[in-house]
């Protein structure tokens, strides 16, 4: 076989498996094997010095011409070849957009908010206004503006938390009343405020007492206020609050700043008053202590109580929480446990 056959073929047989090349790695040493010294082309040269000086040339540039037709074979499987490595890694890396996200689990508000902020949302559907009080109080809105002067022993029923003598955190949400009162123009209409928030007292803790815990101060005050006021005020919200079909009575009840003074029950929500757990099987709840502003109070707030009257109550959310989700134990509100807190999740 002529060199120039020879070289035919070797061309031939190189090309095809340039193309069967599948990786990188084995072109590279296809290369290396075709083109490098020891190469069957460098081969085939070496039997050259037998040919005639016309012929050698001719040879020698068919040779070389097949060099680079493998050369650039060679080069462009290669850029074939990186391409499909190229692609193959973004394949490999890619992210999978079907797989489930990793979940943020988001927090919820605390449960006494939402109890909170629900019997808010009743009274501003009734018209009241919701006033921020402040935790840090004076002795004398306190207890003397609701009518408890220094020595009176009703100071008794409410431990205190003294700062100094004349200063305190709040022992319920009462003052608030006093500081509303002062500021109310009656010519803009009728004053009806709640006021939420916390307040504290010496208590010793227990399942049913806490050192700080939350009230709802309520306060209506117009001309031609009534007891019929009060009565049909907190039914409606009681129904809002524990269902349609319950009721309320009232029982005569003692708070200085108050006068008359009752103690109001709800109808039991869990047995609807035929007696159980909840109601201590009595059939009723007691849920706030309420009554009609004292004449005193309003004085010393300079409001004229022979032309105005009102009404005021003050409501435990801690206690209604309790009853209505079956929390046997007032800490547990304080204790910012995540187990616990977690079981009330926000409605969505
Ligand atoms: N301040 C009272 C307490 O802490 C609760 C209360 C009772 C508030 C009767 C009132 C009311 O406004 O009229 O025990």
């Amino acid at each position: 076989m002529s060199l120039q056959s020879q070289l035919e073929q070797l061309k031939e047989e190189s090309l095809e498996k340039i193309t069967a090349s599948d990786n990188l790695g084995s072109l590279n040493d296809l290369r290396v094997n075709l083109l490098g010294k020891k190469g069957p082309i460098t081969e085939v040269l070496r039997g050259m010095k037998d040919l005639s000086n016309e012929e050698r040339p001719k040879v020698g540039s068919f040779a070389n011409i097949i060099k680079n037709q493998l050369q650039q074979s060679i080069d462009e499987k290669k850029v074939l070849l990186e391409q499909k490595k190229l692609q193959e890694e973004i394949a490999a890396e890619s992210i999978d957009i079907t797989l489930p996200g990793k979940k943020i689990t988001a927090g919820t508000s605390h449960i006494l908010t939402q109890v909170m902020e629900e019997i808010e949302d009743v009274f501003i559907g009734m018209g009241y206004q919701i006033i921020e009080g402040r935790e840090v109080e004076s002795d004398h809105y306190n207890f003397e503006r609701m009518n408890l002067p220094k020595d009176h022993p009703a100071r008794d029923m409410q431990d205190t938390f003294y700062i100094s003598e004349d200063i305190l955190v709040r022992t319920h949400t009462s003052p608030v009343q006093a500081r509303t009162m002062e500021q109310h123009d009656f010519s803009k209409g009728a004053l009806k405020m709640i006021s939420p928030g916390k307040v504290f007292r010496r208590d010793t803790d227990d399942a049913t007492h806490s050192h700080q815990f939350h009230q709802i101060e309520g306060l209506v005050v117009d001309k031609g206020i009534t007891m019929a006021d009060l009565k049909g005020t907190l039914e409606a919200v009681m129904k809002k609050m524990f269902g349609e079909n319950r009721s309320i009575r009232l029982r005569p009840s003692y708070f200085p700043f108050t006068e008359p003074s009752v103690e109001v029950d709800v109808s039991c929500f869990k047995c609807g008053g035929k007696g159980c757990n909840v109601c201590k099987y009595t059939g009723w709840i007691e849920i706030l202590g309420a009554g009609m502003v004292h004449p005193k109070v309003l004085a010393m707030s300079g409001i004229d109580p022979d032309v105005y009257t009102g009404f005021a109550f003050g409501l435990g959310p801690d206690r209604v929480a309790m009853l209505r989700y079956g929390v046997n134990d007032i800490r547990n509100f304080y204790l910012n446990d995540v187990r616990f807190l977690g079981q009330f999740q926000t409605k969505e």
